[in-house]
């Protein structure tokens, strides 16, 4: 999903769907986040057209953008949700998707979210150490219920992408690698309190090449054969997330299509339900990130700054993984400069783009982070006590709040003397 389709300019003026951003600018402040339905629905419908031919869930991957609006538009056509902790639970829950629906995930599980699990109906637990099924099982034989697992695969291939988002590499701490596995087997048959029902991979973020996930899937399909073989009984395989979106338009993703057309002759035989946990795919290129310039400056040697009322506080990809995000003025211009586009927090590395060609549009314009729906949001923060910003999602000619913008209030509420 491509987000010009959905971002345009409209008589030169960028545009969600039908509506403009100046009017949403004005009508809710910067920064903020906008959001397109359509773009949420076109990336959902293309991800399970390609693959319509195999039995499957999507679980949205809701660590990208957990907004319940945005969770609630994926249920309501039919996903599941892959959560994290017991603060995503909670947020899919009032998302409105169903226990039977959710993966609870997550390397480091406490006791009391495991209990919230399994009192949640979850479809499955993953597992990622043998202490944490021991725990499972513990927990789960207090309340006197079997908890469902899934085993997390560590299949040690390290998937070409930032290495802070690589996962499927056994140096890292995720999963249980094929040294464990066989402790893991003996162990799962020792409990009277777990049953394994899924095996699992995920091995990493925004990865281009399908042949990652093919060798993945070897070793996956691999431990499903050795687990039959031991006589359990495995009605899942779940792949995980980390398809690929495009930020950059010089460095175009592989087609979802290209996935498919490897994954499903290799997965189709096992005759399960395969799961997939999309997260960046379904909502990276369906929002911006709206600014507005607050100051222009150059300096002695001529660098010319944009300094825009959004930062890395709301954005921290560009200073956390080095990450491209076009940058587009709302109203276009016929002249060009090239400038750091840059926000208001005190750390160099708040930046969004640096000597980059963009509009030279003047103080008090607005500016579009594109690509701003994954890890964005989610991971946005008080730093320097910025509050978070509002969020609208755009349907057609319709704009509707989806979030409020934060309150100094919010600020300090939580904090006594
Ligand atoms: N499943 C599991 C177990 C995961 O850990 C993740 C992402 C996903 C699914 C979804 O992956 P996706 O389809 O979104 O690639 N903050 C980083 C990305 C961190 C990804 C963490 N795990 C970024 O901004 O690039």
């Amino acid at each position: 999903m491509s987000e010009r389709t959905v971002f345009h300019y409209i008589d030169d003026v960028l545009s969600c769907e039908d509506v403009c951003l100046d009017d949403l600018a004005n009508a809710y402040g910067t920064p903020l986040y906008v959001t397109s339905k359509k773009s949420l629905l076109e990336s959902a419908g293309e991800f399970e057209k390609a693959f319509a031919s195999l039995p499957h869930l999507t679980c949205y991957s809701v660590k990208a953008n957990f907004n319940l609006s945005v969770i609630r538009t994926f249920v309501e056509t039919g996903f599941g949700c892959d959560v994290n902790s017991g603060g995503e639970l909670f947020r899919a829950l009032n998302a409105g998707v169903s226990g039977g629906k959710i993966i609870f995930a997550g390397v480091g599980k406490r006791d009391d979210e495991i209990a919230y699990a399994l009192d949640s109906g979850v479809l499955m637990l993953k597992v990622e150490s043998l202490s944490e099924l021991r725990a499972i099982d513990r927990v789960a034989a207090d309340k006197g219920v079997v908890a469902p697992i899934a085993l997390r695969i560590n299949p040690n291939v390290t998937a070409e992408t930032h290495p802070y988002i690589t996962t499927g590499d056994s140096k890292e701490k995720f999963g249980i690698d094929q040294t464990g596995l066989e402790e893991a087997f003996t162990l799962l048959g020792s409990l009277d309190s777990v049953r394994l029902v899924c095996l699992d991979m995920h091995i990493g973020s925004q990865i281009f090449d399908p042949e990652y996930y093919v060798a993945a899937t070897e070793v996956l399909l691999d431990v499903f054969e050795t687990a039959k073989g031991l006589g359990f009984s495995v009605g899942y395989l779940d792949i995980g997330g980390g398809f690929p979106v495009t930020y950059d338009a010089r460095k175009p993703a592989t087609p979802i299509t290209h996935f498919a057309e490897k994954l499903i002759p290799l997965l189709a035989p096992a005759g399960v339900m395969v799961i997939f946990e999309p997260g960046r795919f379904l909502v990276a290129n369906a929002s911006v990130l709206l600014s507005r310039i607050l100051y222009k400056k150059r300096n002695h040697t001529g660098k010319r700054f944009f300094i825009i009322d959004a930062g890395m506080t709301e954005l921290i990809r560009p200073a956390l993984y080095q990450s491209h995000h076009e940058v587009l003025s709302v109203h276009r211009h016929e002249d060009s400069v090239i400038a750091d586009v840059v926000g208001p927090v005190c750390e160099s590395s708040d930046f969004f783009c640096r000597q980059r060609v963009v509009d030279d549009a003047d103080e008090g314009e607005l500016l579009a982070v594109l690509s701003s729906g994954a890890y964005a949001a989610v991971m946005s923060s008080n730093y320097n006590g910025r509050l978070r910003p509002a969020e609208v999602m755009v349907d057609g000619s319709k704009a509707r709040l989806i979030r409020r913008r934060e309150s100094y209030d919010q600020l300090i509420a939580n904090e006594l003397f």
